[in-house]
């Protein structure tokens, strides 16, 4: 069930906050799992009176860090991050992800790839055995190169749509003013490795949702609050 579900994502949420040291700097990743951990987090900042300073990847996340107390800085006044926590909308066996559902990717990538540690939370439903198979992989693109990367991903195999969203017209606009294909393999993803190759020697565009070779650990929350931390 949905509460269930919630209940796991906390679980993760509330085991990360715990990785957190005095001292840190650490990446906030953006969605629902991440949300709750920014939450645990502003507690322990507060009742511990840690000095910690979080980069956040979203201007969801930023505010939501805001709204929680934890003090925020950028890439420019500290590159190197300790630690980078973020939620995924897949995970498979060998830590592989796709991410971007809140389309916020992009980001997430570069913050997670500043860090020593990258630490993904997830609920039980992300594990997959094979990438691909339950979401999309977020594609994100200058407006102006929309159409040719679209048809690149139709000849990859994939079926591609740009992203929208009820509470707009149009395409949806990230953070950066770019737009987002979502490319889906209805059978999978055979290859993630030239795939990710593919996408990134494309030019238009600006990232994607593939994270490979990335996560350090995965933190798998259960309905039962109980935690399964793997690295
Ligand atoms: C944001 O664009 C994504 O990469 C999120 O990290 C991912 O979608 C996980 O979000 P939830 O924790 O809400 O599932």
């Amino acid at each position: 069930s949905s509460m269930d579900r919630d209940t796991a994502k906390q679980a993760a949420a509330e085991a990360a906050a715990q990785l957190v040291r005095d001292g840190m700097c650490v990446g906030l990743g953006s969605g629902s799992t991440t949300a709750y951990a920014l939450e645990f987090l502003g507690r322990r900042i507060q009742a511990e009176d840690l000095d910690v300073q979080g980069v956040p990847t979203s201007f969801a996340t930023e505010r939501r860090a805001r709204t929680h107390g934890i003090p925020l800085t950028s890439l420019d006044d500290t590159p190197s991050l300790d630690l980078a926590l973020d939620g995924a909308d897949e995970v498979d066996d060998a830590f592989r992800l796709i991410k971007g559902a809140g389309g916020a990717h992009a980001r997430e990538k570069v913050v997670a790839h500043q860090a020593d540690r990258f630490v993904v939370l997830v609920d039980p439903t992300k594990e997959v055995s094979r990438l691909g198979t339950q979401f999309p992989v977020p594609v994100e693109v200058l407006p102006m190169a929309a159409t040719p990367v679209m048809n690149a991903l139709d000849a990859a195999g994939a079926t591609p749509t740009l992203r929208t969203a009820d509470a707009k017209d149009g395409p949806v606009v990230t953070d950066q003013g770019l737009w987002i294909i979502d490319a889906r393999f209805p059978d999978g993803i055979e290859n993630p490795d030239a795939l990710n190759r593919r996408l990134c020697d494309r030019p238009g565009v600006l990232d994607h949702g593939l994270f490979l070779d990335m996560a350090t650990d995965v933190l798998v929350g259960r309905p039962d609050e109980s935690v399964d931390h793997r690295s």
